[in-house]
């Protein structure tokens, strides 16, 4: 990820810049103000923008919205998506298939243009009250998860729909932004003469997976490529069919015995950063 700067150098650099550019307040605590954000027209990078001069193309604004991972309302400081696109790609973006979101971490989620013409999304780069850019995951073990230099919010004060849609298409750590013309992801889409069945075990795959895994190169790198080199079916356990369907089954009874938070042992109050 080669935009991605080290915090490290991060800092340094952030108090030299100062908090005002071009009369735009850079909040002090998103440290990743100045990292570049990538803008790609397919293949092509139509725009590589930093922060402040993306407020100069689609002037950032404050949006109060449902913030689903806290259960709570929450104000951002947002650039609204539409006039983003307009000012980058032009006109042309409607008329795409999908956007595809790269995150710092590899997570790769992708959402239907026709998203973003029924909705009204922004990227968020700062809390309206100037705490740290980051969010308390109510979803995932109450995590921290930092959510600069861009974050994915949606206006779901003013649209049930988005609220009934929880948290998906909200990617944070966003560093490239790709416009997707022609259909994305046939290389890990089923041959051209696969059934209705298995298109649908695949829109599965696309709807739960392939935000963070990869098949034959194509989605995620946040977690283990699954096709390639060599395919994780081949990774042989014994009568697989029958043990998963048990395994889920013990996690399902699990469920309805779960132990009081203060009883758990303490390595499970830091669990791997796998899922979000
Ligand atoms: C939020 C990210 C994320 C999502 C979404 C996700 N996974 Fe994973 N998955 C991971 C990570 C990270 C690992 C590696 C864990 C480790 O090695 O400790 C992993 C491991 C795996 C493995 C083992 C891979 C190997 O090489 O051993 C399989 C199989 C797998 N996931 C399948 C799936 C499937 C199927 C879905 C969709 C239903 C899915 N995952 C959704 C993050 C994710």
């Amino acid at each position: 990820m080669s935009i991605y700067l080290p915090k490290v150098f991060q800092y340094p650099l952030l108090m030299l810049s100062g908090l005002l550019v071009n009369g735009f307040s850079l909040a002090p605590e998103s440290a990743q103000s100045h990292v570049n954000i990538e803008f790609k027209n397919g293949d092509q990078i139509a725009k590589t923008l930093s922060l402040s001069e993306l407020n100069v193309l689609a002037p950032a604004l404050s949006l109060k919205v449902f913030e689903i991972h806290e259960r709570a309302e929450r104000s951002y400081r947002a650039f609204p998506a539409r006039p983003v696109f307009d000012k980058v790609f032009g006109k042309e973006w409607e008329k795409a298939q999908e956007i595809v979101f790269t995150s710092i971490d590899g997570y790769q989620p992708s959402t239907p243009v026709a998203k973003f013409l029924s909705h009204d999304a922004y990227f968020a780069f700062a809390h309206e009250d100037g705490t740290p850019f980051t969010l308390t995951n109510t979803l995932q073990n109450n995590e921290t998860a930092q959510l600069g230099p861009l974050y994915l919010i949606w206006d779901n004060i003013n649209s049930t729909a988005l609220l009934e849609a929880g948290a998906s298409d909200m990617p944070w750590q966003v560093i490239r932004v790709e416009l997707k013309f022609v259909a994305p992801f046939s290389d890990m889409s089923p041959p051209g003469h696969a059934s209705a069945e298995a298109q649908r075990r695949f829109m599965h795959f696309r709807k739960y997976c392939m935000a963070c895994h990869a098949v034959n190169g194509e989605g995620g790198a946040k977690a283990p490529e699954l096709n390639y080199p060599t395919s994780v079916v081949a990774k042989e356990i014994p009568n697989r069919g029958k043990v998963a369907e048990e395994l889920i089954a013990y996690l399902k009874a699990m469920s309805l015995s779960k132990r009081a938070p203060e009883k758990l042992r303490e390595n499970i109050s830091t669990p791997p950063k796998s899922h979000r």
